[in-house]
């Protein structure tokens, strides 16, 4: 197929941006030059809310995805910074392997800048996981999912909305799925183990991932590294933000090529061919010991709600985290070395993939609540059992699905350096769009 190319913005020039590799306890130093033009190629104006305004248009600064670093190397939303202007961040580096990425977050328009391309993969490595012989090298790659709407004449484009009441559309998803930034690309693997490390960096959309001819993953990480034990899985299910590491094993298929479908449509294709290479990678039977933690060792359990609206007359399509904007005093004030439980009630009809930053946490459980007994007396009323996290969720995450009708209630230590950090909803029309709160650790 010829297909015009899609003009984009990238890190370092590219979309998606360089991997970056990191070992752990290796510091690393990145200073983030802003040399975007003067002018956002995407609709901005229309849907910048009042504050928005005075602020240059083009404007942003880099976050690590999951990465454990201090509230002003982790790319506070106000940090942001114009064209012709950068900053140096430091990364520390000292958390388990694992597979996290690298984006735009700035203030009202990350969902633009990420749309554009500004994203990337970052890869934390570490000795223990070194140890266990998982495939290695051109057999271990990111592969980062997203899509976008493509117009015929090959430009990006971004929906607007033609409602002036709700000036935000609430989600984008696209035309056009991309696989490394490329649509439906193959990659030559040979007959033998790969470790695939899947990012869902989409803007709205979920990916429900499988191969064809029912050949299945093994998954060995969520957002934070290893899992306990290697999960035999026919489908992967990503929400905005997750990430899974795979192992293929495509041996015994010398010749064949395999699909990689997001539901039933094909995506990219994986083309087998021997080059004579022996795999002498392994998949354990244990990859890490993960202790659960207790909600006894919580001193807190904060209820924050999911969407609930601004009652005074802000736009329909607002939605706020326990009810406040962002701007509203901090609400969320964690002391340093505590552990608190987040139950997060969600109001709304949808799902939201919701983030911390700086910590990892565990999920403990979701469980059914009656919507209408909060809607009349703030009261939260459990209407069934709860239900434990899926095996995949039992490892570290820093992004869990909240189910509509649920209460989600995860657990997390909030270790490292006192500041001010964020957590949102990852579909990026919500987090743009109020649904992004300060947090100080204290
Ligand atoms: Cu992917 Cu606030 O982060
Ligand atoms: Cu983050
Ligand atoms: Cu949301």
């Amino acid at each position: 197929r010829d297909l015009p190319a899609t003009p984009m913005w990238g890190y370092g020039g590219c979309f998606p941006g360089p991997t970056l590799l990191a070992r752990r306890n290796e510091p690393l130093l990145i200073e983030w030059a802003n040399a975007l033009p003067d002018k956002h190629f995407l609709p901005i104006d229309h849907n910048i809310h009042g504050a928005e305004r005075d602020k240059p248009e083009v404007r942003t600064v880099a976050h690590v995805h999951g990465a454990r670093v201090s509230s002003s190397n982790d790319g506070y939303p106000e940090a942001w910074f114009a064209p012709g202007h950068s900053a140096i961040s430091h990364y520390p580096n000292a958390q388990d392997a694992a597979t996290l990425w690298y984006h735009d977050h700035a203030m009202g328009i990350t969902r633009l800048n990420i749309y554009a391309g500004l994203l990337g993969a970052y890869l934390i490595e570490d000795d223990a996981e070194q140890a266990l012989n998982l495939p290695k090298g051109d057999c271990d790659l990111p592969l980062i999912l997203c899509d976008r709407l493509i117009a015929r004449t090959g430009e990006l484009y971004y929906p607007v909305s033609d409602d002036p009441e709700a000036p935000w559309v609430s989600e984008c998803n696209g035309n056009a799925i991309l696989c490394n930034g490329k649509l439906y690309p193959f990659l030559e693997v040979e007959p033998r183990r790969y470790r695939i490390r899947l990012i869902n960096a989409a803007n709205t959309r979920f990916y429900e991932l499988s191969l064809s001819g029912g050949l299945p993953f093994q998954q060995i990480a969520s957002d934070q590294g290893l899992l306990a034990a290697p999960l035999p899985r026919p489908r992967v299910t990503l929400y905005p933000a997750e990430r899974a590491e795979v192992v293929i094993d495509f041996s015994g298929m010398d010749g064949k090529s395999v699909q990689l479908r997001q539901q039933s449509e094909a995506i990219m294709e994986f083309r087998v061919r021997d080059r004579g290479r022996k795999d002498t990678s392994a998949v354990p039977a244990s990859l890490r010991t993960i202790e659960r933690m207790s909600a006894a060792s919580a001193v807190r359990d904060r209820v924050l709600t999911l969407g609930e609206q601004d009652d005074a007359g802000g736009s329909p399509m607002m939605m706020m985290l326990g009810g406040k904007h962002w701007s509203a005093p901090i609400t969320e004030d964690p002391r340093q070395d505590t552990t608190e439980i987040w139950s997060m009630v969600n109001l709304t009809g949808d799902a939201h993939p919701m983030h911390l930053h700086l910590v990892r946490f565990q999920v403990l459980e979701r469980r059914p609540f009656d919507l209408f007994a909060w809607n009349e007396n703030k009261t939260l009323t459990y209407t069934g059992p709860a239900i434990p996290p899926s095996p995949e969720e039992m490892g570290w995450k820093d992004t869990v699905r909240a189910d509509p009708g649920m209460v989600t209630r995860i657990i997390a230590r909030f270790e490292g350096e006192p500041g001010r950090y964020v957590w949102h909803c990852h579909l990026l029309e919500h987090e743009d769009n109020e649904m992004m709160r300060p947090f100080q650790l204290l």
